[in-house]
């Protein structure tokens, strides 16, 4: 990436994923909701991948051919998933944007597919939900409360609180699969608009 857009330098998200990554694998596995959703029939139109991480959902979405935004506020992990998208020539499908969520705002007029795994804020998700193509799909996952059980360090904000997100779907979507996994203490959603 080139320079650390001004206001992220001391940003304790980008210096704690920084920090993780720096001892992480090169790439994340493409997540299942990404391999579930553009394995449906989707309009024309990119894909965003919110918190992306190094992300092997990006890739499969560009390789099946989708323009990918993947939004993350760390330079490691786009970086890195700069570097695999060039392995596979798939670079010119995918625009990395150094972005803290929190301010974040997606473009006019909308993407196919918007996909967040591994992240939780509700305003995020709200933006994210109208950012979704009328017949586009909207994938997420993230932890629950219930992960604070064995894990009490975890901020109870990054956590789902009963029946989200599908409660907080406006108007017009339909969710397709939700299930909770105990084993991660993570639920996942899929929703068409
Ligand atoms: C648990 S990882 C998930 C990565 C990927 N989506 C996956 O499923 O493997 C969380 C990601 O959120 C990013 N992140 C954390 N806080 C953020 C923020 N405020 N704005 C943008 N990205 C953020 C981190 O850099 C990290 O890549």
């Amino acid at each position: 990436m080139d320079d650390v857009p001004p206001g992220l330098a001391e940003h304790p998200d980008r210096l704690r994923w920084n920090a993780k990554y720096g001892d992480a694998p090169a790439l994340s596995s493409a997540h299942p909701l990404a391999e579930r959703a553009l394995a449906l029939p989707l309009p024309d139109g990119g894909v965003l991948d919110l918190a992306s991480g190094p992300s092997g959902s990006a890739l499969l979405a560009a390789a099946a051919g989708r323009r990918v935004t993947a939004v993350d506020i760390s330079e490691i992990a786009l970086d890195r998933l700069g570097a695999e998208a060039r392995r596979h020539g798939l670079d010119s499908l995918i625009t990395p944007v150094q972005s803290d969520l929190g301010a974040w705002l997606p473009e006019p007029p909308g993407y196919a597919l918007v996909l967040c795994t591994g992240f939780w804020d509700r305003s995020v998700f709200e933006r994210a939900a109208r950012a979704v193509l009328p017949g586009g799909l909207l994938g997420w996952e993230a932890f629950t409360e219930d992960v604070r059980r064995d894990r009490p360090r975890i901020p109870a904000e990054w956590c789902l609180a009963p029946g989200e997100p599908a409660s907080l779907l406006p108007d017009g979507f339909t969710v397709l699969h939700e299930a909770d996994d105990p084993r991660t203490a993570k639920r996942r959603l899929l929703a068409r608009r």
